[in-house]
């Protein structure tokens, strides 16, 4: 098939594509409908099928004779160990998990939240809510005590799982602590806490409160799978926004099964069997889709990484797991192939691995530079395919689908629309712009299966981020441009998040914690770009006047606060005094134009600017740190 004939076959009858794609799921009571448009522009996917996700990411495997395939590497340079588990081993360990929490009380619809590094166990506690029908959050290990106490309140959580702490090189990372500070800092208390020992560090246990992720499971009926709604969550996932509140997307288990399965083999190109490595954190939508629920809905083999791609303990370690477990498809941040070729820009350490099983390489999560892509084209010598999408959407919007038909690669371009979307690009007055032009990036409603319906508990917000500027269209929050054959560009935001290291962040909420310093008057953080990161924040501070504290004695207080509140993840790192931020007559913040000053580009003086001198104090004081040229 080509890409025009899939792309015909899904536009002209979307309902019937996603029905025919529905057929590969295993349900406890097939759909007789795929898309549910009553409640429109809110749309739901498989309404009335009845479905359970851990069935058919596990159980449907191992009862059709697939019990001794691997389902589960975990490779863990960080703790130097190794382990396989087996589809039938899985099994066996996540019905026993999920009948602990059954007897524990949790049941389908209530909420479990799961602080967990890179460990099989995280994998395992989310299927094990899925399996009774409870709707994860899976809250990512680099954030702070105070991130994880909003999401505690945000889902009122009955229970919470996690570990007793990660492993970052040379640190290790405390989550039983963390979740204790957060648990005093929530008003929420759930009913209790799992705990999963690791042997670097035993977290002490609360009695009543907190039970042994081992013997806890001691004596307990297995739980089967629970059958619920195809539009019933499967999970929760907050990410960044323009303020400091998350926002909770919600998933939807029909589509979500529906909609992965397809894109593993039509985006990814694998065959069941095969080995997917997604390096990335279960924290994130790229850990939730490809490192748990793709690879093993499909009946793939995934690999749970707890490593970087640098100094563990070399920049060949990409290599080394690819070589080792014969990795078909891999996936990863731009950021992390940087890191590699900082470390060995001629590629010298590849040669030493046989990556012969390796037929693509896949990046997303921000912007994939062609000098990168080139250096991993020129080193491993397959398609490396940039794709875009984002925590809303769940799998790629826009790619090469690299089991359909392998379209040019176009550097700069994550490639063209998959099936459920049709990217146009509208100017400030809602009017479709012509080729080549720059402007805000949508796709007509309905969204595919497997796209948020709806934000947790804010379905407001929901209508006002997506649906409301541009009524009819979904708003991606990407600005960009698509050329005449129909290939994307992104080219920014057009709101207040930044991308570092592939980790999306919200500078509003960084501005919320700067704040909240005493002496600081008014803040404003920043963006820039980096090297090796793609963006770093940078914050500006005015301070309070009759302040007269050493400004670095500030700049290092803040910089404490926000890894503090927000955590390490936020990489903020750098503030600077400033007197006054340049604004506009109306008093809004130029933060476009601090960005253009930061990273020396040129920019046309904004029109409606209070004061254009200050615009000079502002490139002074980043040229004092190192940005804006000299
Ligand atoms: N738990 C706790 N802390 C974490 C964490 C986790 N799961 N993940 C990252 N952190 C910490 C890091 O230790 C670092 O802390 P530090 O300030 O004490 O050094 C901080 O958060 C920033 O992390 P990050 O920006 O990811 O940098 P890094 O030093 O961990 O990694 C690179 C740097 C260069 C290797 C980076 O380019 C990279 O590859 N990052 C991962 C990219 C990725 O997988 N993104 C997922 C999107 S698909
Ligand atoms: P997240 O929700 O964390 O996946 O972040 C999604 C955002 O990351 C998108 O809206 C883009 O701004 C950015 N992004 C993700 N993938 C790409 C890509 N391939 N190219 C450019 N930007 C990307």
């Amino acid at each position: 098939m080509s890409y025009t004939s899939l792309m015909h076959r899904w536009s002209s009858d979307p309902e019937a594509f996603w029905m025919d794609a529905a057929q590969s799921i295993d349900w406890v009571q097939p759909p007789t409908k795929a898309l549910d448009d009553t409640n429109a522009p809110l749309y739901e996917w498989f309404s009335d099928g009845l479905v359970n996700t851990c069935y058919n990411a596990v159980d449907r495997h191992v009862e059709a004779g697939h019990g001794e395939r691997v389902a589960i590497i975990h490779d863990s340079p960080i703790t130097h160990t190794k382990h396989e588990i087996t589809y039938a081993e899985l099994q066996a360990r996540v019905a026993s998990l999920a009948g602990a929490l059954r007897a524990k009380g949790v049941e389908k619809g209530d909420r479990v939240i799961i602080y967990m590094p890179m460990v099989p166990e995280a994998l395992e506690a989310m299927l094990a809510c899925a399996r009774l029908g409870a709707i994860h959050s899976v809250v990512f290990g680099g954030f702070a005590a105070n991130e994880l106490a909003v999401r505690i309140d945000d889902c009122t959580p009955k229970a919470i799982i996690a570990a007793s702490c990660g492993l970052e090189p040379g640190r290790v990372v405390h989550y039983k602590p963390l979740l204790d500070g957060a648990l005093e800092m929530a008003t929420h208390q759930p009913d209790f806490c799992v705990i999963f020992q690791r042997e670097q560090e035993v977290a002490k246990l609360e009695a009543g409160r907190d039970h042994d992720w081992h013997s806890f499971q001691y004596g307990v009926p297995d739980a089967e799978c629970v059958p619920v709604e195809g539009n019933h969550p499967v999970y929760i996932l907050y990410t960044s926004g323009t303020t400091g509140a998350p926002k909770g997307v919600v998933r939807a288990t029909g589509g979500h099964l529906v909609a992965l399965n397809w894109s593993m083999r039509h985006v990814y190109g694998v065959q069941p069997g095969e080995v997917f490595w997604a390096a990335s954190d279960v924290g994130w939508v790229v850990g939730h889709s490809y490192i748990c629920y793709a690879p093993l809905i499909h009946g793939n083999t995934t690999i749970v990484f707890e490593g970087k791609p640098v100094g563990t303990p070399d920049a060949g370690t990409f290599w080394r797991v690819i070589a080792e477990h014969k990795v078909a498809a891999f996936f990863t941040a731009p950021t992390a192939i940087r890191a590699v070729k900082r470390e060995d820009s001629n590629g010298a350490l590849i040669d030493n691995y046989d990556l012969s099983s390796l037929r693509t390489l896949f990046l997303a999560g921000e912007r994939a530079d062609p000098a990168t892509i080139e250096w991993a084209q020129r080193n491993l010598k397959i398609p490396v395919i940039d794709h875009w999408w984002q925590t809303e959407l769940g799998y790629p919007a826009v790619s090469i689908p690299m089991g359909v038909e392998e379209l040019p690669v176009k550097l700069g371009s994550p490639g063209v629309p998959m099936p459920g979307y049709d990217m146009k690009i509208l100017g400030e007055n809602g009017e479709e712009l012509p080729t080549g032009e720059l402007g805000a990036i949508v796709t007509p409603l309905p969204l595919p299966p497997g796209t948020l319906p709806t934000l947790w508990n804010a379905e407001d917000r929901f209508r006002k981020s997506y649906l409301a500027n541009y009524p009819g269209y979904y708003e991606t929050g990407d600005a960009g441009y698509v050329d005449e054959d129909g290939y994307l560009y992104i080219m920014a935001r057009t709101d207040d998040v930044i991308n570092v290291a592939g980790h999306r962040l919200s500078t509003g909420a960084m501005e919320e914690v700067l704040a909240g310093h005493p002496d600081v008057a008014e803040c404003a953080v920043i963006g820039v770009s980096d090297a090796l990161k793609g963006q770093m924040p940078v914050g500006f501070l005015c301070l309070t006047s009759g302040v007269t504290r050493d400004a670095a004695e500030i700049q290092a207080e803040v910089v404490k606060l926000v890894r503090d509140r927000i955590g390490p993840v936020a990489a903020f790192k750098l503030a600077v005094v400033v007197d006054r931020l340049p604004k506009t007559r109306s008093g809004k913040i130029l933060r476009a134009t601090m960005v253009k000053i930061a990273d020396g580009e040129t920019f046309k003086m904004p029109a409606t600017i209070d004061d254009p001198a200050i615009l000079d104090e502002i490139r002074a004081a980043l040229q004092s740190v190192g940005y804006a040229g000299d």
